[in-house]
């Protein structure tokens, strides 16, 4: 059978100007388009999970404006479950102004509704949380919720995938009681501040994604490459989402990390070929065809 998988985490409206080049500081550049596109990465990892083929509930929260009426429906359209989508009145949904030049992305991120989805309201879905075969979530909701939801998931034996993005200081309890840690060249750059992290029972929950090179794991205290596929990105917005969801998706079929991060990393390959961060999320028919295209390369 698929997975039962739940997502704890932000929904955002994108607001994303392409550029030429970045401006300078104090300085106006010409953009050449705008789009306004679903994202957040707890939506978009919730979408990316779908269209694998999991059981998706979102546990998260928007606010009572148009854009958050449109992304709730968004997520239904997608197949994902929104019985814990709550939606807070007299705030506004989580908005990403996302600059995309020369292939690549800067985002600032207002985090809104976001902040709504406190330890209290994710405990009125432990039900939820319970029920499921693993859990994935990140730091665009308040450190305390995923906190709440690392202990959740502790109480009941559930594993947990935490994207530690964007970064914030993991306490040890944290840690502890995380499955899995997938932070990106720059958040472990951070990470790797603090000392228990190169301790053997932490190397073992690390993945690192490093964008075009690939991921890396930690085998018997050797870091393991798992190769990028070379694509031309259109739009990497969404990529470290995609890759996220594709690997919390394979724990729940394999205990083999390379395999998986493989097929993530084929995932993520997809994703970037269409702009958005959601647009060019694949199926598993999709990544796996393109897998056996690589291999017979
Ligand atoms: O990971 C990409 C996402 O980060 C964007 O969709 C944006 O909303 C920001 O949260
Ligand atoms: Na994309």
């Amino acid at each position: 059978r698929e997975p039962i998988i739940t997502v704890i985490g932000s929904i955002n409206m994108d607001l994303v100007v392409s550029v030429d080049r970045k401006p300078n500081r104090g300085e106006t550049v010409k953009g050449e388009s705008f789009d306004t596109l679903p994202g957040g990465k707890g939506a978009n990892q919730a979408i990316a999970l779908a269209r694998l083929g999991a059981t998706v509930n979102m546990v998260g929260m928007v606010g009572d404006d148009a854009f958050g009426y449109e992304l709730k429906s968004n997520l239904e359209k997608e197949n994902v479950q929104v019985e814990a989508v709550g939606v807070t009145e007299g705030i506004s949904t989580g908005v990403a102004v996302i600059t995309i030049a020369e292939n690549d992305n800067s985002i600032a991120v207002v985090s809104g509704a976001n902040e709504k989805v406190t330890p209290a309201y994710i405990r009125e879905y432990e039900k939820i949380i319970k029920q499921s075969d693993i859990v994935l979530t990140q730091f665009e909701v308040p450190i305390s919720t995923v906190e709440e939801a690392a202990m959740i998931c502790e109480k009941h034996g559930i594993p947990i995938v935490l994207n530690p993005a964007p970064f914030e200081k993991l306490s040890d309890s944290l840690l502890d009681k995380v499955t899995y840690l997938t932070p990106n060249q720059h958040e472990y750059e951070l990470i790797k501040g603090y000392k228990r992290y190169f301790e053997n029972d932490y190397q073992s929950k690390l993945i690192i994604t490093k964008g075009e090179v690939g991921a890396v794991f930690f085998e018997n205290e050797k870091p393991q490459i798992v190769s990028a596929f070379t694509v031309q990105p259109i739009d990497t917005t969404g990529a470290g989402d995609t890759f996220n969801s594709a690997f919390t998706y394979m724990m729940t079929k394999t205990n083999n990390i390379e395999e998986a991060c493989r097929f993530s990393n084929a995932a993520a390959a997809l994703s970037v070929l269409k702009k958005g961060a959601q647009l060019g999320m694949p199926t598993k028919e999709e990544v796996n065809s393109f897998l056996s295209e690589q291999q017979s390369e």
